[in-house]
């Protein structure tokens, strides 16, 4: 892949990683910490990475060893490519066990280094909320997770610190929010149900802030769209993959795995590129350029790289 340029912040997204702490298959038929580990190795090549994000439903059951599990894999690979790593919890995430494993979801600052915490007990009804800065921009994570609920909401809270950390010290590139919920229409009724309910609330925030990407996941699928002119980013899940053409008012899921390689320029521009992971079963390539050849074709047919 084409390695970021200059000045621009490279975002590895994934997110919905779903992991158990005993192993058990995700809907009975996903092993979600082989869906994670195939989609790292797929990703490990990616130059340039500078921040890797997950945005909630980090785990299925809540547990702190699901929350180890991608610590120590998603966080091995950041800490491996020199990469700060950020979490954030989701509907099916449990904040005590999240807490325990992740303190406030920002796990490793610039380069991977680890970030220190004060282990403040905060009870569960607290949203996790935090904020760090990556390679000048300002990285801000958000809470949507209603405790017992599927569906999402900003609560006072946590719109109150998002307010207070786009006005705290400016940073010179601008604000990434990380949460789960996106506060975009979904494609099936049952994603529908349980959307982000007061999308209007952070719409108000962000309208006239720093703010360049809205980064979530939730839908299991991948989704692009705006709130309040900035650009929203729906993560492919690592878990399954929702199928959104079927019937509005059915729900089903495809064996799939992918994620969102984000790069953000100092000037705010955003470029997504959405990696999806082939099945080691299926899949086979439908063809391969080597290098020569692609540099040929390019010289002959392009513009540039004369
Ligand atoms: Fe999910």
């Amino acid at each position: 892949m084409q390695p970021p340029a200059a000045g621009t912040l490279r975002i590895l997204h994934l997110s919905d990683t779903h992991l158990t702490g005993d192993g058990a298959l995700h809907q009975g038929s996903v092993d979600t910490t082989a869906a994670l580990d195939a989609v790292l190795a797929h990703v490990d090549g990616v130059p340039g990475v500078g921040l890797v994000v997950v945005s909630g439903d980090v785990s299925e059951d809540g547990s702190p060893e699901s929350y180890r599990s991608v610590r120590e894999r998603v966080g091995g690979w950041a800490e491996r490519h020199g990469a700060a790593f950020v979490v954030v919890p989701g509907n099916h995430d449990q904040r005590e066990g999240f807490r325990q494993v992740f303190a406030n979801g920002h796990v490793l600052g610039e380069g991977g280094h680890p970030l220190a915490h004060t282990m403040e007990y905060l009870p569960p009804s607290v949203p996790v909320s935090g904020r760090t800065t990556v390679a000048g921009f300002r990285v801000v994570t958000v809470d949507t997770s209603v405790p017992g609920a599927g569906y999402g909401e900003v609560s006072e809270t946590a719109l109150e610190r998002l307010r207070a950390a786009l006005t705290g010290d400016p940073v010179p590139n601008g604000t990434i929010v990380v949460l789960h919920h996106p506060p975009l229409p979904s494609p099936t009724l049952l994603h529908e149900a349980l959307r982000l309910q007061n999308p209007e609330d952070l719409a108000e925030v962000l309208a006239g802030s720093d703010v360049r990407v809205v980064l979530g996941g939730h839908q299991h699928h991948h989704a692009a769209g705006t709130l309040a002119g900035v650009p929203v980013l729906v993560a492919p899940a690592v878990a399954n993959d929702t199928d959104v053409v079927g019937p509005y008012d059915e729900e089903s899921a495809h064996v799939a795995a992918g994620a969102l390689v984000v790069d953000v320029a100092a000037d705010g521009s955003v470029w997504s590129t959405p990696v999806r992971v082939p099945r080691p079963d299926s899949d086979p390539l439908a063809f391969v350029l080597d290098a020569e050849t692609v540099a040929r074709i390019a010289r002959q047919a392009g513009p540039g790289l004369r």
